[in-house]
């Protein structure tokens, strides 16, 4: 890699860093992409992860894995974003994201080596790209049954991540958080909260109207439930303010601290007549409660929790109505929210919260369950992966099990062999890159891909335009029919998205260290 100080800007060597700037660059992310693509479809491995501290993470999902593994080289951090991005915007298609754009950089590197310069391919992937754009929309299938097509899509998000034999219940009844969650027929996803807990199988994952919270009421003479709950959110200590502080007390003799316990234990009392007085008779508290204060507390009948995670406070505040309080000398009947019933209940070996009839009834919490660490994290991912291809759906779809990707590179070659100049070359490729979706699956289900992909071409060509590999036994299948269904965006991002990293990359012609970093 080049330094700073160390550049020579003559012309040899500099167009000579210049290509091996490119063959780094696209030998780290291919690298990348080599790395998700065995994990791919539903015969696609899983991969175990084990973090400095031993912590052990067993995966399908291909930006889990790449959100884990350490890297340094720019290049391959550039690949890592886009299956961050496609995350974040979609939800799912993380690994194909990368897949694809690991082959276009390959593709990128064989006309390097014919000598075509990276703008030239450069321009070609974005006309193709615009292209692909374009004639998407064409491969959308006809839907006269929404719910229906919603649980394709969930199952089909699920297939291959977490147990296979629990996709169906699981996507049942992700679309009945969805239906209580949507409101005029838009599903936001961040209503549809996940939870998990160890202990009992994934059958035993249930969807609970409300908000249910990882914690345990902290004393034990509370009411273990409360009917009508007015809900107090507060987001500091319910302890003696100065002790929360850095500060020094210096006590010399024992009435000096005689009147300091007295005055700590006016405050928290204090404090807690203000909740009291406001009429709430549950309590979340994002920080501690100390043991005075949880006495008095019990002992005027609230249920309080104490150590609440932030986004359960947010959770709590959307799906009750209450206002997080930072300051209890403010706290107000106004400030208070709304639940039916708060409860505590046993959950394989910890107690946990629920929140049910809450204020705003769109609000739903799936609570994972399964017998391992490993199985309930997993399946919560399959579950993210499917809500989020829920959210995008918005009723357009296409067809999985590489038949989109299949018939887009086919129609696609024919469109871009029409342009003229040496750009045409890299559109061609562009669109033959297509193929590795298809062709990735057969190779993780173990099968001869150049036999299989021959199959698969001639049935597309002859019209049979549902036609897909069945990974289970290598024979033909009707996709549509076997309802391997996909959205629309889910597809059309992964594509955009590894093409202009792709882009982005072949476009880089130097790798330079700034001082600053030198210097570290
Ligand atoms: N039953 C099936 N038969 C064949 N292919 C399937 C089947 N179910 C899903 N697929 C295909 O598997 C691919 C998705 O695999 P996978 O979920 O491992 O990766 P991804 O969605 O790209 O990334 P992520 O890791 O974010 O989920 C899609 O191309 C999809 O059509
Ligand atoms: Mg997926």
């Amino acid at each position: 890699m080049a330094k700073s100080d160390e550049l020579d800007l003559s012309e040899n060597t500099g167009r000579k860093s210049g290509r091996d700037a490119q063959r780094m660059n696209i030998y780290a992310a291919k690298l990348i992409s080599e790395t998700v693509r065995t994990t791919l479809g539903p015969k696609g491995m899983d991969k175990m992860l084990v973090d400095s501290d031993g912590f052990v993470t067993v995966t399908n999902d291909g930006v889990t894995i790449l959100k884990q593994i350490e890297v340094d080289h720019p290049a391959a951090k550039m690949i890592i974003e886009i299956a961050k991005t496609q995350e974040t915007e979609v939800g799912d298609g993380t690994t194909s994201a990368v897949i694809l754009a690991g082959e276009l950089l390959k593709q990128a590197e064989n006309l390097l080596d014919e000598g075509i310069h990276p703008s030239i391919i450069s321009k070609g992937y974005r006309l193709a790209n615009d292209k692909a754009l374009e004639i998407i929309p064409k491969f959308k299938i006809k839907i006269d049954d929404n719910e229906e097509v919603s649980k394709q899509i969930a199952m089909t998000a699920m297939t291959g991540k977490g147990p296979q034999e629990d996709k169906e219940y699981l996507a049942e009844l992700l679309l009945v958080a969805v239906r209580k969650v949507s409101e005029n027929g838009v599903f936001v996803k961040e209503r549809v909260g996940i939870e998990k807990k160890v202990g009992g199988s994934v059958k035993d994952t249930e969807l609970i109207e409300g908000v249910v919270i990882d914690k345990e009421r902290v004393h034990s003479q509370m009411p273990e439930k409360v009917a009508l709950a007015k809900i107090a959110l507060i987001n500091t200590a319910i302890e003696l303010k100065v002790l929360e502080q850095d500060s020094k007390i210096s006590i010399n003799d024992p009435k000096m601290l005689e009147s300091f316990i007295e005055m700590e234990e006016r405050m928290i009392k204090k404090a807690v007549q203000r909740i009291v007085d406001s009429g709430a008779n549950v309590v979340f508290c994002q920080k501690g409660i100390d043991d005075y204060a949880q006495h008095l507390l019990a002992k005027n009948g609230i249920y309080a929790c104490r150590r609440i995670r932030k986004d359960d406070m947010e959770k709590l505040s959307k799906a009750t109505n209450a206002r997080i309080v930072s300051e209890i000398s403010e706290l107000t009947p106004k400030d208070l929210g709304g639940a039916g019933v708060v409860y505590e209940e046993l959950v394989g070996e910890d107690y946990m919260t629920y929140v049910e009839k809450c204020k705003n009834p769109r609000t739903v919490t799936l609570l994972v369950r399964g017998s391992t660490t490993h199985i309930v994290d997993e399946v919560k991912r399959a579950l993210e992966d499917a809500i989020g291809d829920l959210q995008v759906f918005k009723g357009e779809a296409v067809i999985g099990a590489g038949n989109f990707e299949m018939r887009l590179s086919m129609q696609l070659e024919k469109e871009v062999s029409k342009l003229s100049g040496r750009e045409q070359l890299a559109a061609v490729r562009f669109a033959k890159s297509l193929e590795v979706i298809p062709k990735t699956l057969i190779e993780n289900a173990g099968l001869d891909t150049i036999d299989k992909m021959a199959q698969l071409k001639s049935q597309i060509e002859k019209r049979n335009l549902n036609c897909a590999i069945n990974v289970y036994n290598g024979e033909l299948m009707d996709a549509k029919l076997e309802g391997i269904i996909e959205p629309l965006k889910v597809k059309e991002r992964a594509i955009n998205s590894a093409a202009e990293v792709a882009i982005m990359i072949l476009r880089i012609d130097d790798v330079i260290l700034s001082k600053q970093e030198k210097e570290r």
